[in-house]
């Protein structure tokens, strides 16, 4: 059955490694994570987004990732990914999600706090892990979207107070990444990094990590980061599978050659990942 989040986080805090949180939104993705995840003997977090679960239907979301759970040798949550709406967190929790995140960090703070504790008040008690996000994360994931002159760093005092104040189990912090597709070397601010570090023992999230070094990841892990999100990466992985295909079979129809290329593709994309974090051989 589908794991709180929170025993994942706790896990990789301890082994010093983080859990790739990959986006889905359609069967093929959702077997492609846990194909890698089994093949890693990797814990692994599924998640959505809002745009995702319009696209295919919580009810589908739920019912397929409980499916693969309780088939699963590994561990496995399933996560609301940039919840921004209480009432779809609460729809989720519902439908047995195992981790939500809360995405207040275009309110302002006091209200990030307020919102972060109500879910967190729904969540706790049912075991559910609850993820927030303090500093606004460039670029756009589905229903989030920040300009990049909007984007604002996380503040390593304003991270210890807010991680105090509503317990929450990770914290999703602002210190240069960007959702999507990346226009040039994309500098992480290890400094802030290690003061938030040193200020709060949060466990801390990395969003918009598809494009982001071998090196840069395993640099940041060891201070504090234990989720690692990925979506952009899956989606290169797939469109560049189907394009092959179509192109090389240009008469073929059968939805399972076309897209059984580009699940293995993506099933591969996430393997590496898995590596780079640590997470392999942890289950
Ligand atoms: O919430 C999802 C991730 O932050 C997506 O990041 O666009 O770098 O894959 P990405
Ligand atoms: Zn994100």
């Amino acid at each position: 059955m589908l794991v709180s989040g929170k025993e994942l986080f706790e896990d990789a805090r301890r082994g010093g490694y983080a859990v790739g949180a990959f986006n889905l939104n359609n069967m093929e993705i959702l077997q492609a994570i846990i194909e890698a995840a089994e093949e890693e003997r990797s814990p692994v977090i599924l998640q959505a987004s809002q745009g995702g679960l319009r696209y295919a239907g919580l009810e589908y979301v739920a019912a397929m990732a409980k499916a693969a759970a309780a088939k699963a040798t590994v561990p496995v949550a399933l996560n609301l990914d940039h919840g921004t709406d209480f009432s779809q967190v609460a729809r989720c929790i519902r439908h047995g999600f195992s981790a939500v995140m809360i995405d207040g960090s275009q309110l302002p703070f006091e209200e990030n706090i307020a919102i972060t504790k109500r879910v967190i008040d729904m969540a706790h008690p049912n075991g559910i892990s609850v993820e927030a996000e303090l500093g606004m994360i460039g670029g756009i994931e589905d229903d989030v979207v920040v300009a990049e002159k909007d984007a604002t760093f996380t503040d390593p005092d304003q991270a210890a107070e807010f991680a105090e104040r509503t317990k929450c189990d990770a914290l999703a912090i602002a210190i240069g990444t960007a959702h999507g597709v990346y226009r040039g070397e994309p500098k992480l601010d290890f400094e802030r990094l290690s003061e938030i570090s040193k200020k709060t023992p949060v466990n801390l999230v990395l969003h918009g990590a598809s494009g982001i070094s071998e090196e840069a990841i395993k640099k940041a892990i060891p201070y504090g980061i234990v989720k690692i999100n990925i979506d952009t990466e899956l989606r290169q992985a797939f469109a560049q599978a189907v394009k092959e295909t179509v192109k090389n079979n240009p008469d073929e129809i059968d939805p399972r050659k076309i897209l059984g290329p580009a699940k293995q593709a993506m099933k591969e994309a996430v393997r590496a990942k898995m590596r780079i974090f640590g997470s392999s051989g942890r289950a």
